[in-house]
């Protein structure tokens, strides 16, 4: 059924990453062309019936028609039979993006405001870069730790809301080398447009190499441990690290040492034990010129130990 993939052209839709993305095309293609022809017999018919039928003397009669049985048959019964038919091919396809094929690969992604967290099953995590191997079954577990966010994979053709508080899910399978666009399709605040990621199609063995690499991070010292997290759990969206611009929360660079005006007047020393109290109770001091509710807890989401490693790298930033 390739007569009607106009999809094809690349500059018009994006890349077809899988088998999916090809039959999403397909059935897009088949409904552009069947409406415009629809929209052209009936526009174009109506246009013909006003020149064939107008007004030619001042005392022109029009004939008595009641009705054409045939044809009001005909008109009725063709769309039926098309709209069925697009009815099924769609079912079809839903089904297969529904279906969770058995023996995937289980990457889990966290959203969040404002970035994807990735954790693959040795524990490795990433932000905003999703690694895959091409040609393999591979399954998202998705959640939300904040609001609802939506992963959405065009060249895929796939999208899948993440609500908070519970599971979802999504599947594909890459037929294409090369990187691809991830968006959040869901508005989830300031930094919504910002929350963008990139889907890695990779080898196999590039994607063993890959995750072995990412053992080897486990060993790194505290700080650089702490950076990491930094990124993971997006705190550079809100807070700049190489300069003194606040962003929608103040900066951390060269702040360690140093004293903070808060928006009720006291001044709070910037040391070990504020860092921790500003991660676990981001709202019981807000530093001057800051709303208040902005930054979420991060109670219960670290560790002792991704705390000192935060602390160890803040600590740094000079
Ligand atoms: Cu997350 Cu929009």
């Amino acid at each position: 059924m390739m007569w009607f993939n106009i999809a094809k052209a690349q500059s018009f839709m994006p890349t077809q990453g899988t088998e999916i993305a090809k039959q999403v095309d397909n059935l897009y293609g088949f409904l552009l062309i069947t409406s415009f022809i629809a929209c052209v017999l009936v526009i174009g018919g109506m246009i013909y019936f006003v020149w064939k039928y107008r007004r030619k003397t001042p005392n022109d009669k029009t004939a008595y028609i009641s009705h054409n049985t045939f044809l009001e048959f005909l008109w009725s019964f063709i769309p039926l039979v098309i709209f069925l038919a697009v009815f099924v091919w769609g079912w079809y396809i839903y089904h297969n993006m529904r279906s969770m094929p058995k023996n995937a690969l289980e990457i889990n992604v966290l959203g969040k405001q404002w970035a994807w967290e990735v954790e693959y099953k040795n524990g490795y995590k990433t932000v905003n870069e999703v690694v895959v191997p091409i040609g393999q079954d591979v399954k998202i577990l998705l959640t939300s730790s904040d609001v609802i966010h939506s992963f959405f994979v065009p060249s895929f053709r796939i999208k899948q809301d993440a609500v908070p508080g519970r599971y979802t899910a999504l599947w594909f399978r890459a037929e294409k080398l090369g990187d691809f666009h991830i968006f959040c399709t869901e508005y989830c605040g300031t930094s919504h447009s910002a929350m963008i990621g990139k889907l890695k199609v990779v080898s196999r063995e590039d994607f063993d190499r890959y995750l072995e690499q990412g053992q080897e991070e486990r060993n790194l010292p505290l700080a650089k441990k702490g950076e990491k997290l930094f990124a993971v759990k997006a705190c550079a969206s809100c807070h700049s690290v190489d300069s003194p611009a606040a962003k929608v929360g103040p900066s951390l660079f060269q702040k360690f040492g140093h004293e903070e005006e808060m928006d009720n007047g006291e001044k709070i020393k910037f040391d070990e034990n504020y860092i921790r109290e500003s991660i676990l109770e981001p709202n019981k001091h807000i530093v001057k010129g800051f709303p208040k509710g902005v930054m979420p807890t991060f109670q219960g989401q670290l560790n002792e130990n991704e705390l000192s490693a935060l602390v160890e790298y803040i600590k740094e930033l000079k």
